[in-house]
C-alpha cells in the first residue's frame, strides 16, 4: 500500500485536458512576464478574496519578506509571531533586518495565543505575523484589536490557508496585508513557485509592484533597493485554470478531515484536530496528535504511508535564529506540540478506501507502540 500524503498528479489528470492547451497558448504568444495572465489574474484572485488589491509574487517567502519592506519595518525592529510553523515567516523578518519575537501557541489550534501577544510588545514591536497554520484562522478579531490599541500592523501568513475563513472574512484579507503562496503542494498550488500579496490599501500594493521589480514603478527608474519576484505567465495561466476549482477542493477536505474524525472516533490515544468558533478551516493539513509519535511515523513510513511531521523543531531552536540566544523551555506549549504532531495524508481527491487504509495503520501502530510502553 503506497498512499502519499498528497498526490500532485492526481489532480493535474482532473484539470489536464483545460490547462495543457493554456500552457501551450502562453508558449506560443511570445508573452512571458507580467502579461495578460497576470493582469486577469489578479484581479480574480481579489474577486475571489473579496479585497482591493492582489500583486503576483514568486513565492510567498517573498510575499512575506517584501510585506515586511513595504511597511518600512527593518534594522532595530521586532515582529511577533510563531516558532510552530515553517522558516520561512521568521526568515523574511530575518530578511529585513528586525528581530522575530515569538509567543507561544494555543495547544488546540496550533496557532499563536492571542492572549499572550500583548505581554510581548516592547516600544520596538512594529508588527504581528499571524499564521493561519493547516490551514485552520488564527483568532483574528482578538490580534486586530490588540494591533490597533498598540499602532502596529498585521500581516497574516496565509501561505496555508487560501480560501479559510474567520467569521465570514477570507483569511489574508483581515489585516494589512494578506500572504500567499502558491507552492505546488499548497491548497492553490501552480506548478513552480509561485506567491501574492493581498491587501486594501493602494499605497501598499503600489510600493510592492515596485519592490517586486527593481524598487521601481516606472521602467529603468529605481527609487530603492528592490528583487526580481514576479510570477512568469505559464504559472499564471494554470492558476487561472485552478482557481475556480478551489472552494470545491476545500469542501472535498472539509469532508475528508470530518470522515478522518469519524475513523478516529474509536481510539481514545489519538487527539484529532480542533476547530475554532467562526473559523472555517481548508485542511491544507490534517494533523493528529498521538504518543509515541517517532515510532509511528517510521511504521508509516515504512509501509508506505506518506505522513510528515510538520515541524520537527521549533523556529526559536533553530541555528537561523541562534544570534537571540533563545532558550529552550521559553515556549512550552510549541515545544510539547512539535513532539505529538503528525500530519496524514491529505488532498481534495484522496478517496474513502486510501482514509480507511491510513486510519487503521495509524490506529494499530498508536495502539501497538502505546501497549509496548505500557509493559
Ligand atoms: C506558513 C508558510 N509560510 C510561508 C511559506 C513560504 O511559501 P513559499 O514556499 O511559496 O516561499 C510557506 C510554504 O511552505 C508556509 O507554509
Amino acid at each position: 500500500m503506497k498512499i502519499p500524503i498528497i498526490n500532485s498528479k492526481r489532480q493535474y489528470e482532473t484539470i489536464k485536458s483545460t490547462v495543457e492547451p493554456k500552457v501551450l497558448e502562453v508558449m506560443r504568444s511570445g508573452s512571458y512576464i507580467l502579461g495578460e495572465n497576470n493582469k486577469m489574474l489578479e484581479s480574480e484572485l481579489a474577486q475571489y478574496l473579496d479585497c482591493k488589491h492582489t500583486v503576483l509574487l514568486n513565492s510567498g517567502t517573498d510575499a512575506l519578506h517584501l510585506a515586511l519592506r513595504a511597511l518600512d519595518i527593518g534594522q532595530g525592529d521586532e515582529v511577533i509571531s510563531t516558532a510552530f510553523t515553517f522558516v520561512a515567516t521568521s526568515e523574511s523578518i530575518g530578511i529585513v533586518g528586525a528581530k522575530p519575537v515569538f509567543v507561544d501557541i494555543d495547544p488546540d489550534t496550533f496557532n499563536i495565543d492571542a492572549s499572550k501577544i500583548e505581554n510581548a510588545i516592547t516600544p520596538k514591536t512594529k508588527a504581528i505575523i499571524p499564521v493561519h497554520l493547516y490551514g485552520q484562522p488564527c483568532e483574528m478579531d482578538v490580534i486586530t484589536d490588540i494591533a490597533k490599541r498598540h499602532n502596529l500592523f498585521v500581516i497574516e501568513d496565509a501561505c496555508q490557508a487560501i480560501g479559510a475563513e474567520y467569521k465570514g472574512k477570507k483569511v489574508g484579507t483581515i489585516g494589512d496585508i494578506g500572504c500567499f503562496s502558491f507552492y505546488p503542494t499548497k491548497n492553490l498550488g501552480t506548478m513552480g513557485d509561485g506567491g501574492m500579496i493581498a491587501t486594501n490599501s493602494q499605497y501598499l500594493k503600489d510600493r510592492i509592484i515596485a519592490l517586486r521589480n527593481h524598487g521601481g514603478a516606472i521602467r529603468y527608474h529605481h527609487d530603492e533597493i528592490g528583487v526580481n519576484s514576479r510570477l512568469d505567465e505559464i504559472q499564471a495561466a494554470i492558476l487561472r485554470v485552478k482557481l475556480p476549482y478551489i472552494d470545491k477542493w476545500n469542501e472535498q477536505r472539509r469532508e475528508h478531515a470530518s470522515y478522518y474524525n469519524e475513523l478516529f472516533s474509536k481510539c481514545s490515544l489519538i487527539e484529532t484536530p480542533k476547530e475554532l468558533d467562526g473559523a472555517y478551516c481548508v485542511y491544507h493539513q490534517y494533523t493528529i496528535k498521538i504518543p509515541n509519535r517517532d515510532t509511528v511515523h517510521k511504521t508509516l513510513s515504512d509501509m508506505g504511508i506518506g505522513a510528515m511531521i510538520y515541524y520537527p523543531i521549533p523556529l526559536h531552536l533553530q541555528k537561523v535564529h541562534a544570534q537571540y540566544n533563545f532558550k529552550e523551555g521559553m515556549l512550552p506549549n510549541t515545544e510539547k506540540n512539535t513532539k505529538l504532531v503528525l500530519s496524514l495524508p491529505m488532498f481534495a481527491e484522496i478517496t474513502k478506501e486510501e482514509q480507511q487504509q491510513v486510519a487503521s495503520a495509524v490506529i494499530e501502530c498508536v495502539e501497538k507502540t502505546s501497549s509496548a510502553v505500557a509493559i
